[in-house]
């Protein structure tokens, strides 16, 4: 099949820290895993970050932490595209246009939001306006399919939502994606047991330092049993995380060393660092090799991002004209 005739698959990863397991399993090998069997197009979301303010030199740094991160798990720079969304400017001006068509009733029953107004004294607008962009990120390109985590399932409803809004309004021009789920990672538990976010700063990297991993993964909470004691493998969470990229051999012996008793926290704790090594040691040296190669990183994203505005250009001309400007 020509790449012509191949559905379109993006997704795009925030810049607010480097990258954690539950980004990398939840989102990040699922869109590896089909980028050969679509036109693939994977971006670092830079802008969205900007919701948290970040310092300048932290928000360039994790851009490219970001892209050294897809590059090192296989992601292949001559079949996919690989950029940053401000590199893009028609990702704001659709988000605009599709602004002027979403009700705020919509975007209110946002959790992000509702989590937001519920913790926070003051919430900004860009945050309110997540979804509006996010909608315009993946109908900028035609997208047929989303990789993401289960939480982002609901800012795909909304997409799909302001897309039809639009098609309603000026006419059909937005196909309506399908988010792409792994249901069995769908949330990737953080090392005190709440969902692993980057705002919470409680994950796992696959690409930090040695000793830098060995102290998140020793800083996950388990309860006070001792070490000969019964426990139930389901409730620890260094075995929720292992069985996730453990073989199913080892994830049995695990599972039988906790119910049995003998077997402690700190083993599985050590067992996970062990296989965390492991599955990403690969990896871990081609990130490394990025990162210390800043500039061939920029000359990629660049790359990327010419290939990237050629095609937003053309979906833009095609909005601009059906919108009336
Ligand atoms: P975070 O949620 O950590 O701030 P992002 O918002 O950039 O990170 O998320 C990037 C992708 O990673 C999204 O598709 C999101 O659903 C996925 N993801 C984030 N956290 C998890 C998690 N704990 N489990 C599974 N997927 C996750
Ligand atoms: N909102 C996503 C998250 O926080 C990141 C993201 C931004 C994204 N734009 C996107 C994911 C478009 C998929 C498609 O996890």
């Amino acid at each position: 099949m020509s790449s012509k005739g191949k559905g379109i698959l993006l997704t795009g990863i925030r810049a607010s820290s480097d990258i954690h397991l539950g980004n990398y399993l939840g989102a990040m090998k699922p869109a590896i895993e089909r980028q050969g069997e679509f036109q693939s197009h994977f971006f670092v979301a830079d802008l969205h970050a900007l919701t948290t303010a970040p310092k300048k030199e932290d928000l360039r740094r994790n851009v490219r932490s970001i892209a050294a991160a897809w590059l090192a798990i296989g992601l292949d720079p001559e079949a996919t595209i690989l950029w940053k969304q401000s590199d893009v400017r028609e990702h704001v001006e659709l988000s605009y246009y599709l602004a002027c068509l979403t009700s705020m009733g919509l975007l209110e029953r946002a959790h992000s939001y509702k989590d937001a107004i519920a913790k926070e004294t003051v919430v900004k607008a860009g945050l309110f306006y997540y979804p509006v962009l996010m909608a315009a990120d993946i109908l900028l390109y035609d997208s047929d399919f989303v990789p993401v985590g289960k939480d982002q399932a609901q800012h795909l409803e909304m997409c799909r939502d302001i897309a039809t809004f639009f098609n309603e309004t000026y006419g059909q021009l937005f196909k309506l994606p399908q988010a792409v789920i792994m249901e069995n990672v769908a949330i990737v538990p953080g090392v005190d047991g709440r969902k692993r976010s980057k705002s919470y700063q409680n994950g796992i990297d696959p690409f930090a330092s040695e000793s830098d991993m060995k102290k998140q993964i020793m800083s996950i909470v388990t309860d006070s049993k001792g070490l000969a004691e019964s426990k139930v493998p389901e409730e620890v969470i260094p075995f929720q995380l292992y069985r996730l990229i453990a073989t199913a051999e080892e994830t049995a012996g695990m599972h039988d060393g906790l119910c049995k008793g003998g077997y402690g926290y700190g083993d599985a704790k050590k067992e996970l660092l062990r296989k965390m090594l492991e599955v990403f040691g690969p990896m871990r040296q081609r990130y490394a090799h990025w990162m210390s190669h800043p500039n061939d990183l920029d000359d990629v994203l660049h790359a990327g991002g010419v290939r990237a505005r050629e095609k937003a250009q053309k979906m833009m001309s095609r909005v601009r004209d059906l919108v009336g400007l």
